[in-house]
């Protein structure tokens, strides 16, 4: 086949697919910030990290501050604070408008900007978090880890990288010794309301150089060293690696920029032993010197890199199937549908075409 010019290019190609410019506008991170993230659910933090009466954390969600604070009975959340720190404890109760605040799914704190939303958490997430639930749910949670990564990059490569799995062969030491039969047989599951998950499959640890078996601490009721990703829209992710739980929430801070916050966890009975067990799994996969996280890190920033504001639309190729497994991008597929509906607009249409 010869070279193809400029414009052959730029042709829209017989595949599904979706345009780069999405990733690169202003004006779609101001829709994005209107249509989808004032809308939707948020898991903004744990109930862990606000165990007391008067603890609080705070995020910002589509630009508006706000504030989830351990109120006696319950979490409560308001908008348009004006407290500074992240965390803390407040002497005397919050006065301020209240937002829709939901404790759910291993403890997660959700909160939704939305004054009349239509739907609960639990519709919501439309039975996505169903494969771990009991594992999730049958022992309270803690969390032992945070750490947050401001990126050059859109928050939706972000949630690319934890939907697709053919960038696995990025992962030097995954590549190396974690692929077997298995692996590529796992399958992309949609839920309503754009959220996707990778079932589960036996990681062989004792294969990975230094590892030892994780099925002692595996998390309740789950078979010992399962995987599980729960991939949620529009940008959070939920990864239960048998003995381990991690979470990542975007907060997109501009088309090219995003503050991703990680979590790990434990569960709160955990023997001291136990928990110092759970760190070295979490971190070793996920901590700054894992196998794994860091590289998915650099791989974001790199595409952040090429689609930045300013350069030449090209199409993002969505068109595998494979039988929903692994590579099948049924997963980006179903994740780009719902984006375009909440937006009203076809991901495949380049910027200029849809002004
Ligand atoms: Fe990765």
């Amino acid at each position: 086949m010869p070279p193809r010019n400029h414009s052959q290019w730029l042709k829209k190609p017989k595949v599904e697919h979706i345009s780069s410019d999405i990733y690169s506008s202003f004006e779609i991170y101001r829709q994005e910030q209107d249509m989808i993230f004032s809308k939707v659910w948020i898991p903004m933090c744990h109930i862990s990290e606000m165990r007391d009466i008067g603890n609080f954390r705070t995020t910002k969600i589509a630009g508006v501050n706000v504030i989830a604070v351990n109120d006696y009975e319950r979490v409560r959340a308001f908008r348009d604070h004006p407290i500074e720190q992240v965390a803390g404890t407040l002497s005397c109760p919050y006065e301020g408008e209240e937002l829709y605040c939901e404790v759910k799914h291993g403890g997660m704190v959700w909160v939704t900007l939305n004054p009349n939303p239509d739907m609960n958490v639990e519709q919501w997430t439309a039975g996505a978090f169903d494969c771990i639930a009991d594992a999730i749910d049958a022992e309270e949670m803690e969390v032992f880890h945070y750490h947050k990564a401001v990126i050059d990059t859109n928050y939706k490569l972000w949630h690319d990288t934890n939907s697709e799995f053919y960038h696995d062969f990025m992962h030097y030491f995954n590549r190396v010794s974690g692929f077997n039969d298995e692996y590529f047989a796992r399958k992309n599951i949609p839920f309503d309301n754009g959220h996707v998950n990778v079932s589960s499959f036996t990681v062989n640890y004792e294969e990975y150089d230094g590892f030892e078996d994780r099925g002692e601490l595996s998390f309740p009721n789950l078979p010992p060293n399962q995987w599980y990703m729960v991939d949620l829209f529009p940008g959070f992710n939920f990864n239960l690696r048998g003995s381990a739980y991690r979470s990542d929430a975007v907060t997109p801070l501009g088309p090219n920029k995003v503050l991703i916050e990680f979590r790990g966890y434990g569960l709160r009975k955990d023997t001291p032993q136990e928990r110092q067990t759970r760190i070295k799994h979490h971190n070793s996969i996920w901590g700054p010197f894992g196998r794994n996280l860091h590289e998915d890190l650099i791989g974001v920033a790199g595409q952040g890199t090429t689609m930045r504001e300013g350069t030449e639309s090209r199409n993002i190729l969505h068109g595998r199937h494979e039988n929903s497994t692994i590579h099948d991008e049924v997963g980006m597929r179903h994740y780009y549908a719902e984006w375009g509906k909440f937006l009203e607009r076809d991901p495949a249409s380049t910027y200029r075409e849809a002004a």
